[in-house]
């Protein structure tokens, strides 16, 4: 890895460590029940989606690869239901509060690792699995389609791959820009990698095209894109967790609201499987389809 991308990775992982993702979701004190409770319903009430698209009821049994399980949220999902979970993230404050969580639900169904996913098979064992999973986080490493190369090892032709990424061409990046732009269209990502994740400094941060996420898949066909999220709250109230919409939003009717999230919204939501001939041959797989 050159020293530039070894940098900037250090960099994302010096931020989760500092910040985990969520951990503020809940004003309660860390590792308590309750604190887990309120995360999580925070999270699902902000993303109604990612159950939607995480569909974890339907992973029952089934062998479940997350990548960049932050602080869990979804990988506890994943294991009441039922699945065998793999998880992997950077961070390792992120897997130490996530691996408390799962003893605090007694969740025994989860392995986690860390280390960078951009190298995965240099720590996890190639096997095979059901489900890869991976919501917000291919988007924040420095190179991402390593990411993509590196799950092919870990899929049977049956595998589902579930990932979130931004979305370019969203009502977010246009308020970037509106905000940030001063006019410059050509550097419409460069303002997004700065600043759309402005209120907590994230240092890496790419977004997509529904065409250039198709590019960034290489070896996996594309079976369907779902476009969602916009986050239609007021920043003061919402970090007091308090829910007043901004003044353009309260008066918009929700099916006004859901058919522009379904076209603007700021998360690209990607099912795929691998493309036939790629990746399934090799390796001491166990997967179970
Ligand atoms: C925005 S958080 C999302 C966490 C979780 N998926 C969720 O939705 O709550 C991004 C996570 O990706 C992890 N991450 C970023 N780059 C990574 C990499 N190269 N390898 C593994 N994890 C990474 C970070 O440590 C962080 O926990």
């Amino acid at each position: 890895m050159n020293q530039d991308k070894e940098a900037a990775l250090a960099a994302v992982r010096d931020f989760w460590n500092r910040r985990p993702c969520n951990i503020r979701h809940s004003a309660k004190p860390i590792g308590s029940n309750e604190y887990f409770d309120e995360v999580e319903a925070r999270k699902y009430f902000v993303e109604p989606h990612i159950p939607i698209f995480a569909e974890f009821e339907k992973w029952r049994g089934k062998r479940v690869l997350e990548i960049g399980c932050g602080i869990g949220t979804d990988t506890m999902n994943f294991a009441r239901a039922g699945a065998e979970v793999s998880a992997v993230d950077l961070s390792e404050k992120s897997l130490e509060i996530a691996r408390y969580r799962a003893g605090v639900y007694g969740l025994h169904n989860i392995r986690f690792y860390e280390g960078n996913a951009e190298e995965l098979s240099s720590f996890l064992p190639i096997e095979r699995y059901d489900l890869i999973y991976s919501f917000g986080v291919i988007h924040h490493t420095p190179r991402p389609e390593r990411v993509i190369e590196q799950l092919q090892r870990y899929c049977l032709p049956s595998t589902v791959l579930k990932v979130m990424v931004y979305h370019r061409h969203s009502w977010k990046a246009m308020e970037v820009f509106l905000r940030h732009g001063r006019g410059r269209f050509w550097s419409v990502s460069k303002l997004l990698e700065r600043y759309s994740e402005a209120q907590t400094g994230c240092p890496v941060t790419h977004s997509y095209t529904r065409r250039s996420v198709r590019e960034l898949l290489g070896g996996f066909a594309v079976d369907f894109v779902s476009v969602e999220h916009i986050f239609p709250y007021r920043v003061p109230d919402y970090v007091r967790h308090q829910y007043r919409m901004v003044w353009y939003f309260r008066h918009l009717p929700q099916p006004v609201f859901r058919w522009l999230e379904k076209r603007v919204g700021w998360h690209l939501c990607v099912t795929a499987h691998l493309a036939k001939g790629i990746g399934s041959g090799s390796g001491n797989g166990t997967g179970t389809s």
